[in-house]
């Protein structure tokens, strides 16, 4: 199983300021609403502050996760979904943990215990919420070695779940797009 997704790459990006304001809240996963692995699975938060963070997952199962994993170096905050394709083993007890960008020790938000399903389990039914704001990679232009893999695994994601942002992570793989490390192809 592989570990290292990215190492934490000190980002000097200058972190935004601290108006008192709405916590952050993670809505998605959580006890009620599963990943399935191997799949496009989306994280979603609430919230109006901090303006950024990082997104680790987490598992005291060592059979299932050797250590803490980072998936998203930096998330900006307005963008209140992502998703990501982990490649994690399917199982209970998995915690996703927003941190500080800088230390990942300052834990923000640690969400309920989720489950990731076995590969091809059907997603949770789906929310009213949309997941926008995630393709920032455009489709068009995108052949690549890698988009095979891509496609497959969003036509899977795309029962229940929303072509566009599907189509934009397909397209930021294809086009070789560094997204965070999420996607190990
Ligand atoms: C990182 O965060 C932890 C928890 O808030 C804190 O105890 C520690 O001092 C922080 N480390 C640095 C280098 O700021």
């Amino acid at each position: 199983m592989f570990a290292s997704v990215f190492s934490t790459v000190t980002v000097l990006a200058a972190l935004a300021g601290f108006a008192s304001a709405q916590q952050l809240t993670l809505t998605e996963p959580s006890s009620q609403r599963w990943w399935v692995a191997n799949s496009q699975n989306t994280l979603r938060w609430t919230g109006s502050t901090p303006a950024e963070f990082s997104v680790f997952i987490n598992n005291p199962d060592t059979s299932l996760l050797t250590s803490k994993l980072a998936l998203i170096s930096v998330q900006p905050l307005y963008e209140y979904s992502k998703t990501v394709t982990p490649t994690l083993k399917a199982g209970t007890g998995y915690v996703m943990e927003l941190t500080n960008i800088l230390n990942s020790s300052d834990i923000y938000v640690r969400s309920e215990s989720f489950e990731i399903k076995a590969a091809g389990s059907s997603y949770p039914p789906q929310t009213s919420a949309g997941a926008s704001g995630t393709a920032s990679g455009s489709a068009s232009g995108s052949a690549s070695g890698s988009a095979s893999a891509a496609s497959a695994s969003s036509s899977k994601a795309a029962a229940g779940r929303s072509n566009a942002v599907s189509m934009g992570v397909a397209g930021a793989m294809g086009a070789g797009a560094v997204v965070a490390g999420l996607v190990c192809l």
